[in-house]
């Protein structure tokens, strides 16, 4: 994902997921004086300022958000970044970046970004070493991640792309269920004190901001060359439209609901 200003316009659904997961695990934890808190995955930085910062400032030290992307640490950085509020590049599955954060986080807070990561385990192996003794994380991501099912359905002439994007990332082949999801957290070493995951729906006003929130999270267009893009974005246009998939499109309205299911992880290293 490199594309902070797209990604910024149309992020109602990340937005509302953030507050809403924040609005019941934030007064959960157990907080101290003068913690440090990590915001893994923060994209461009709009849900850790907007959202993440306005729960946590009067019980924190500093908010970090890091990400994997440049382009996006670059304008959280440039566009919220303050003295409380810092910004850094970091690939959660590389454990010699993450050892530069030993035992520094109280809590690390995670949204949308953890479908994202292959390897789970060692990445959070990362977390764990990243959290100071007691520290808790609160991870929310995507059970299925709903473009796989648009992939499943796209002609034959885009089939060969799709075949590279699945070697690539696993999210769009492996699907875990929420029993797995809690073993891979134990393995890591986290006691875990509650995993919830229920379908939700987000309502767009129309169609077209429904596509606006899927681009920049289609990882097709990193892949495809730039000639293919106009093209490629109309068949995903009609697919859906035509296969009725991933969304209800309200015949007289144009409101598009999609259907989600989101799983959120809260655990603590003991
Ligand atoms: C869909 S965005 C979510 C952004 C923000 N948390 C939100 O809720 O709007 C997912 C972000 O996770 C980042 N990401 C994916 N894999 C990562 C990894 N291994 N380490 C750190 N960040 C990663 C991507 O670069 C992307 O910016």
């Amino acid at each position: 994902m490199h594309c902070p200003e797209q990604y910024i316009k149309d992020n109602g659904i990340q937005r509302r997921n953030a507050r809403y997961i924040s609005n019941i695990y934030i007064e959960k934890m157990v907080w101290k004086s003068n913690e440090i808190v990590l915001d893994l995955g923060c994209g461009p930085g709009d849900v850790t300022s907007d959202i993440l910062y306005p729960f946590l400032k009067n019980k924190i030290n500093q908010l970090v958000g890091v990400d994997k992307s440049i382009e996006m640490v670059e304008f959280a950085k440039k566009t919220y970044g303050c003295s409380e509020m810092d910004f850094k590049v970091l690939d959660i599955e590389n454990a010699h970046d993450c050892s530069f954060h030993s035992h520094r986080f109280n809590k690390i807070f995670s949204f949308f970004c953890f479908h994202w990561v292959q390897n789970k385990v060692d990445s959070l192996l990362n977390m764990h070493l990243m959290l100071k003794s007691g520290g808790e994380i609160l991870v929310n991501f995507l059970l299925i991640d709903p473009l796989a099912e648009l992939y499943e359905c796209m002609d034959t002439e885009w089939q060969i792309y799709i075949k590279d994007i699945k070697q690539r990332y696993s999210r769009f082949t492996i699907h875990h269920s929420r029993d797995e999801i809690k073993d891979i957290f134990t393995k890591a070493g986290f006691r875990v004190i509650n995993i919830e995951s229920s379908v939700k729906k987000y309502t767009f006003p129309d169609f077209s901001s429904f596509l606006s929130t899927i681009k920049p999270v289609d990882v097709m267009y990193s892949i495809l060359p730039q000639h293919l893009h106009d093209r490629y974005s109309m068949h995903v246009k009609d697919t859906i439209c035509e296969r009725q998939i991933m969304v209800q499109i309200c015949p007289i309205t144009g409101e598009t609901i999609m259907a989600y299911l989101p799983i959120t992880v809260h655990a603590v290293k003991d």
